[in-house]
């Protein structure tokens, strides 16, 4: 049977690509929980604000069941759909990372996305990454990995993606972006961002992509 891996960790460290490359090496579906709870702060910045870009909170616990989320796939690369909208370069915008921490941390967002994560590993063969997946997710994974790296570091590493998608911002804000999401992702009551007992922890700081696949290829393969 193909196996469950579950991969949480700090913002940019690179769960995603990484868990992407692993995904494709051994033929596992990979979900990115994270574009999840983006695409419900996407939702929430255009239809639940009065004009400015603070969410009123009732209103989007009262919106959600006219949320339609899923993953399409093109070419092996799943592309998230929010009501039948491609979504995928939207929920990488500032707006959207300034307010996904503060969306994600409400229960009845979080209920609203946990079944359907769930659902999806009851086959097995697949890797799920997020800050949750090892310890209230997916809490039976046949694997668990959290990942961290410096703050300069997972910087660099951001402000090199949002070059590479044309969304232009500037090092500070991203910094500062990271480490109020880490703050309030850590701090939250529900499903808080810290490592499960049993998850394999890999600082990946002096680490390429490649070697932290590597690593991480090692200890499933062993
Ligand atoms: O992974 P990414 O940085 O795109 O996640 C965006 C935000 O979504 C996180 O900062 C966190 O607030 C939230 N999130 C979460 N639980 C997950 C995945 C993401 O709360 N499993």
């Amino acid at each position: 049977k193909k196996p469950v891996i579950a991969i949480d960790g700090y913002s940019s460290t690179g769960k995603s690509s990484i868990s992407k490359v692993i995904a494709e090496k051994l033929d596992l579906i990979h979900l990115d929980t994270g574009a999840l709870y983006r695409g419900v702060t996407w939702f929430a910045l255009q239809n639940c604000t009065d004009g400015t870009d603070t969410i009123n909170l009732q209103e989007l616990f009262s919106s959600l069941d006219q949320i339609e989320l899923e993953f399409r796939n093109h070419d092996g690369e799943l592309i998230l759909y929010l009501n039948h909208i491609d979504i995928s370069k939207q929920i990488r915008t500032p707006e959207v990372s300034d307010n996904v921490s503060l969306v994600a941390k409400q229960k009845e967002v979080r209920d609203f996305l946990l079944h359907s994560q769930r659902s999806l590993a009851e086959k097995g063969g697949i890797i799920m990454d997020g800050r949750d997946i090892g310890t209230v997710v997916l809490p039976n994974a046949d694997y668990k990995f959290f990942l961290t790296a410096s703050i300069d570091e997972r910087t660099n590493r951001r402000y090199f993606e949002l070059a590479g998608l044309g969304i232009q911002t500037d090092r500070e804000q991203v910094k500062q972006n990271l480490i109020d999401r880490d703050k309030i992702d850590s701090e939250r009551e529900i499903a808080p961002l810290k490592q499960a007992e049993d998850a394999i922890v890999i600082d990946n700081t002096e680490l390429t992509k490649e070697e932290t696949i590597d690593l991480i290829l090692s200890h499933i393969n062993k």
